[in-house]
Order: structure tokens, then C-alpha cells, then sequence
């Protein structure tokens, strides 16, 4: 039997290579992951996930702690909306090796419908604004069920080009707003994780700005975040701690100023 080894993130962000990870693979043990002796509020352990027979999540091992924002970054096809999927228990891609524990509850026992009322908040790269409904029907539509989350009002505080929008269909919007509905529409169910996927992507710069504020304030009230993101620089003055991918394998953990600060490291994984 494999010990349950505590899974801490290397200190000074060190390159992580198959070696160090081997002694962490740990199937079907609980995690025992602290660091400053508290434990994680989230882990990821040595998850392998597949399409089919393509094996694309290569046993990924990091944590969160409460608050925490985290950039997820790699080059394109590195995994990690793959990464986002497997956390949030969606079918594709399966899950087939690996724990994922939130708030002491094992995600991977889960289905996205579970995760997702447990609190993953997952939004999703390609937004999917449903047609024919209207801004605040989108939102309502979101709380259809408990545990909901913000109120639509406090949504609209957030993202006043919602509340003017209200009853403007939601497809019709910008994809700045389309951005802030999806997001939106995600803080009204009861977050505890959220996973963004590329929200910057196609915006314009004076548009990403605007977002970048709102996910300020949404870091200032300490909700949790993982922040995929092809912009690795805005993602990286935003978060706390990155973590690099590379052919569905974490290359690096560390802080998001040691990725800033490192150009080898940036030039190698992300070219930049
Ligand atoms: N539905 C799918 N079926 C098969 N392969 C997929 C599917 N989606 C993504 N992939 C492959 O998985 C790899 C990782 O993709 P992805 O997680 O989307 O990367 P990233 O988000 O880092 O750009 C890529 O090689 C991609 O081609
Ligand atoms: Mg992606």
C-alpha cells in the first residue's frame, strides 16, 4: 500500500518531473493534503482522464486553498479545459484514475449534476447563452432550483451592463456581456469552486479590462477560482498561484510572480 503521503506544493515553484510525481499516486486513498497544516480546500490527486481511448489528463495532482486564485495555463491542447471538465464530473472526459475532494466531499463519486448543486461552478469556454430567453431569464433559469446563490439584484451590482440589459435577449449581447452573463448566471447557484474557461477570449481589450475588474471583486469577497486563460499575463496579475500544463501533465506549481518573473519558464510552456 501506497502511504498517504501529504501533497504539498513544491516551495519556490519547482519544475515537477515524473519522479516526484510517482510517489504521489495514491489510488483509492484519501487524500492527507495540508499545507501550513490546514487542510486543502480542494485537491486534485493524480487524476487520468480519456475521450475514448485518447489519454489526455496525465495524472494531475495539485490543491487549493479557500480563496485562492489559481491560473491554469499551457499551451493550446494542454489540457486544460480537459482538466476543468474532469473537475467539474462532466461525461467527456471520463474520469478513470484519480480523487478529486472539494470541502471534504469527493467530487469523484459524483456526477456533474451532483458537483455542480455541491458547488462547481463551471463556465464554460464557449459560454452557451441559451436563445430565446432573455438576460434575467437566463439568470432566473439558473436558480430554478436550490442551493441558489447571489441574488439577481447583487448579480446586476456586479455587472450593471446586465441590469441595463435585462430584458434584452441574451444571445443578442456583445460577447463582453455574454462573458458577464455567464458568469453572472453561475454566482446565482451556490459556488464554492469556479472554474473559468478562457474568459477573456475574443474580447477586446477594453472589454477584458471591465472583466478583469468585476473578477477583482469577486476575488476581494474570496470566492475560490481557477482561471484558464490564453492570456497568461492578465491571468497571472489576477491569481494567486499558477499552474502550468504540459501534454496533460503538471510542468509547474508555484506563485504567479515566479511565472511573471521567470522567462525561460514562460518562453518554454506558454510563449510568452
Ligand atoms: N472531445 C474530444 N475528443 C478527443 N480529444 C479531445 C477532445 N477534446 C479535446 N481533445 C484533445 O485533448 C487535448 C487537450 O485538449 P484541451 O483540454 O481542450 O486543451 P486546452 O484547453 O489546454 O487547449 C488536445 O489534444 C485535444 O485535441
Ligand atoms: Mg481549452
Amino acid at each position: 500500500m501506497t502511504d498517504t503521503q501529504p501533497l504539498e506544493a513544491p516551495e519556490g515553484g519547482t519544475l515537477l518531473g515524473d519522479d516526484q510525481f510517482s510517489g504521489r499516486r495514491a489510488p483509492g486513498i484519501k487524500p492527507v493534503v495540508t499545507r501550513g497544516g490546514q487542510p486543502a480546500f480542494f485537491s486534485a490527486w493524480d487524476i487520468h482522464a480519456y475521450y475514448g481511448e485518447s489519454y489526455i489528463v496525465q495524472g494531475v495532482s495539485f490543491d487549493i486553498r479557500e480563496g485562492e486564485i489559481i491560473a491554469l495555463l499551457g499551451r493550446n491542447g494542454a489540457g486544460k479545459t480537459s482538466t476543468l471538465r474532469a473537475i467539474a464530473r462532466v461525461d467527456d472526459p471520463a474520469l478513470r484514475h484519480g480523487e478529486i475532494w472539494l470541502d471534504h466531499k469527493p467530487l469523484h463519486e459524483m456526477k456533474a449534476h451532483e458537483a455542480s448543486r455541491f458547488g462547481i461552478g463551471l463556465v464554460p469556454e464557449d459560454r452557451r447563452i441559451i436563445q430565446g430567453l432573455t438576460v434575467e431569464e437566463n439568470l432566473k433559469l439558473a436558480q430554478i432550483a436550490p442551493p441558489h446563490g447571489w441574488t439577481i439584484e447583487r448579480i446586476y451590482d456586479l455587472f450593471p451592463r446586465l441590469g441595463e440589459r435585462r430584458k434584452q435577449e441574451g444571445t443578442t449581447l456583445s460577447g463582453g456581456e455574454q462573458q458577464m452573463l455567464a458568469i453572472g448566471r453561475t454566482l446565482a447557484r451556490d459556488v464554492k469552486l469556479l472554474l473559468l474557461d478562457e474568459p477573456y477570449e475574443g474580447l477586446a481589450p477594453v472589454i477584458v479590462q471591465e472583466i478583469e475588474r468585476t473578477l477583482e471583486q469577486i476575488k476581494e469577497l474570496g470566492m475560490t477560482t481557477v482561471i484558464v486563460e490564453q492570456n497568461a499575463i492578465a491571468a497571472l496579475h489576477l491569481a494567486d498561484r499558477a499552474i502550468i500544463l504540459d501534454m496533460g501533465q503538471v510542468v509547474f506549481d508555484g506563485t504567479a510572480q515566479e511565472v511573471l518573473d521567470n522567462e525561460d519558464l514562460r518562453h518554454e510552456y506558454l510563449a510568452i
